[in-house]
């Protein structure tokens, strides 16, 4: 089958396409001709040495496809091949055929395209985690989303408002932030030219925000603070900014604040099957009633993987790139 592979750790130009033995599946995982693979921010810095696939995971990177179930390993109930699903993998996305635990495969939400449900799992799975289960976002309050316009940006500000919470957002530029504010933030605010926190606890009546989802890490760790209201929780999923910060533990004490974060891919199935039923009971209404949606920039051929990594790590993406795979499975 054709794949992509890392030739060794290094630039964008070390993705290169290859030919691979087709996986076999073994228990509890489904086969998955692939029709387009999700390609997401984790995959450049797996690309680059620095996200190692967990133990038993394949080396070929690759987070999320959508594709047509070929076979079925012992075990596998409820998916038949030719089956239409998404799946959230811990590795293997960018190929033509992939595996998958049967438990992270959900069926494609209707009204969807496989290219446009290949850009659902990875994000959708963060999300929901991340800012529904961690951050405890209920409705009625207030999230703040950084990078905004980014993948898990423009997941986690449709989610949040469909499911009847006031957001903001930042983000790096002018088309950004009207990006942010089409898809539902009440107020985007370019970073470059203002102080987020300020503009937050202004817009709260200087209350600040109950849950905020962090890309940046150590550099936002103050203003993030500043930025939160008694009782906020801040979720830290990606260190672009650096995996450092200056803590202000008297803010931390006095407004009792909570501070988290996690990574997917290293979960165990169980829990990632849990977060599946959870998706496919609260959202996949939400994705096939048109409230939520992927926002899809751009496609690229399988063997163009190496371009849609120079976009990412430009900061270029507004929303999801996807690699077609296979046009009609
Ligand atoms: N923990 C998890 O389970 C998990 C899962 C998936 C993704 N992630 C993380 O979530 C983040 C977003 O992933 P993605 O695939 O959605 O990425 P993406 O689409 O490539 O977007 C990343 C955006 O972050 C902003 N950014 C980059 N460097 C920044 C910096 N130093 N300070 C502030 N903003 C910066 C840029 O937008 P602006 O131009 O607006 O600054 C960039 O476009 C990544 O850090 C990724 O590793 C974590």
């Amino acid at each position: 089958m054709r794949v992509i592979e890392i030739r060794e750790p290094g630039a964008p130009a070390v993705l290169q396409p290859a030919i691979a033995a087709c996986p076999r599946p073994g228990p509890g995982e489904v086969l998955i001709r692939v029709a387009a693979a999700g390609v997401n921010r984790p995959d450049c810095l797996q690309r680059r040495g620095l996200y190692p696939p967990p133990p038993g995971a394949s080396p070929i990177p690759g987070l999320e496809v959508a594709g047509v179930v070929a076979a079925t390993g012992a075990g596998v109930e409820g998916l038949q091949p030719g089956a239409r699903v998404c799946a959230l993998l811990a590795g293997g996305g960018y190929a033509e055929f992939c595996l998958a635990p049967a438990a992270q495969c959900l069926p494609v939400p209707a009204g969807l395209s496989l290219v446009e449900a290949a850009a659902v799992p990875e994000t959708f799975f963060t999300v929901w985690t991340n800012v529904f289960e961690r951050g405890r976002l209920q409705p009625g309050e207030s999230l703040l989303v950084h990078g905004g316009a980014s993948g898990i940006g423009t997941t986690a500000i449709q989610l949040a408002r469909a499911l009847g919470a006031r957001v903001f957002a930042t983000a790096g530029n002018d088309e950004k932030v009207a990006l942010c504010e089409g898809l539902g933030a009440q107020r985007a605010i370019d970073y470059h030219e203002e102080a987020f926190a300020d503009v937050v606890r202004e817009a709260t009546g200087g209350r600040g925000v109950d849950v905020i989802l962090d890309i940046v890490g150590g550099r936002y760790l103050e203003a993030n603070l500043d930025a939160l209201a008694s009782d906020g929780r801040l979720v830290i999923i990606g260190l672009l900014g650096g995996a450092h910060g200056k803590l202000p533990l008297a803010t931390l004490l006095n407004r009792r604040l909570t501070i988290t974060g996690s990574t997917l891919r290293a979960r165990e199935v169980a829990e990632k099957g849990r977060i599946a039923a959870a998706l496919r009971a609260r959202v996949w209404p939400l994705l096939e009633n048109g409230s939520v949606a992927p926002v899809l920039q751009a496609s690229f051929p399988l063997e163009e993987a190496a371009r849609a990594h120079e976009i990412l790590e430009a900061n270029a993406a507004m929303g999801k790139l996807v690699l077609v795979v296979n046009p009609a499975p």
